[in-house]
């Protein structure tokens, strides 16, 4: 039997996460949102193009405003993508109170009806959500995470191959910490072909890497004016389902349950992990220099703050 991927959110983010899973034919879809017709629409669109595409994977779309989400039943992973995007000049964390109501709403059905599913967060600001989503689940540890950490890594390894004019597959980033302004991206840990990236770069361009990296998500934004990115964010989602779908036991940074590793506890927050069948297999803890560590510390306490705010 095919997996079963549910994509609550039909916006840029969630139909373009849901394409890109029918075209790598990784499993059938139920594409979810609160407005009328426009999931069936999409999801109809999206399978009109398996022939082309040569997938078999299906999609269906449903409209959950009467909160009937019969159709997700039995999820194996369900990424969450609902909620209010970033505006410009808007922080990730204006949006903590609009998108918690909506995270909760969600997250309820869904685990009424996928009680063994693996959640996937998406909505911003990811790590507080992230953080809702596990409490009100009621899910183990491993089975709640958020995406970002590889959103964050790619967009700096983007940046690393433009400077060095070499593949993007020859670059690894490393971005630790929450998902916000003050993101951890470790350019010792990030290499070229295997050579640490401040072998090859001066500092200054190294620093300039970081800072874009840090502010990525706000210079789409920008540029958009009318919403945030997708293309980058629904790509590192789908890394994610295919690294579970597939027991990849892949090691990507992502937003995890922390309870003691980093000296964090109790707090959703970017680092290393292993993903498999079971979701979060394993936290990997890597050594930090006392900076890196301060910065690390310094993301996880902003995360807190929002945690705090919506008393989690
Ligand atoms: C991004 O980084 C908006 O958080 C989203 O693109």
């Amino acid at each position: 039997m095919r997996k079963k991927v549910t994509v609550v959110g039909g916006g840029f983010v969630g139909s373009t996460t849901a394409q890109r899973i029918l075209d790598r034919e990784l499993a059938d879809v139920v594409l979810t949102d609160i407005l009328e017709g426009v999931p069936a629409g999409k999801a109809l669109d999206m399978i009109e193009s398996g022939p082309i595409q040569r997938t078999d994977s299906r999609a269906a779309g449903i409209t959950t405003a009467t909160g009937d989400y019969r159709e997700t039943a039995n999820s194996d992973i369900v990424v969450i993508t609902a909620g209010f995007p970033r505006k410009p000049g808007m922080s990730r964390d204006d949006l903590l109170k609009a998108n918690y109501d909506v995270v909760k709403a969600v997250v309820e059905q869904i685990a009424k009806f996928s009680p063994n599913a693996i959640l996937i967060m998406v909505t911003n600001p990811l790590d507080a959500m992230a953080q809702a989503a596990y409490k009100v689940s009621g899910f183990s540890k491993n089975r709640v995470l958020g995406m970002a950490g590889v959103l964050d890594s790619s967009r700096m390894s983007t940046f690393v191959a433009a400077e060095l004019g070499v593949s993007v597959e020859n670059v690894h980033s490393f971005v630790l910490g929450g998902h916000g302004d003050d993101m951890v991206p470790l350019p010792r840990y990030s290499t070229v072909a295997g050579i640490p990236l401040p072998d090859l770069l001066p500092k200054d361009k190294i620093d300039a890497i970081v800072t874009r990296t840090r502010k990525g998500g706000a210079e789409i934004v920008n540029l958009l004016k009318t919403g945030s990115a997708y293309y980058a964010p629904s790509a590192a989602a789908v890394e994610m389902v295919e690294a579970i779908l597939k027991d990849k036991k892949k090691v990507l940074p992502c937003a995890v349950y922390l309870e003691g590793e980093y000296g964090i506890n109790g707090l959703f927050v970017g680092v290393p992990a292993k993903l498999g069948a079971r979701g979060v297999e394993q936290i990997i803890e890597i050594k930090l220099s006392t900076e890196e560590n301060e910065a690390l510390q310094k993301s996880a306490a902003s995360v807190r703050e929002l945690v705090n705010v919506l008393g989690l």
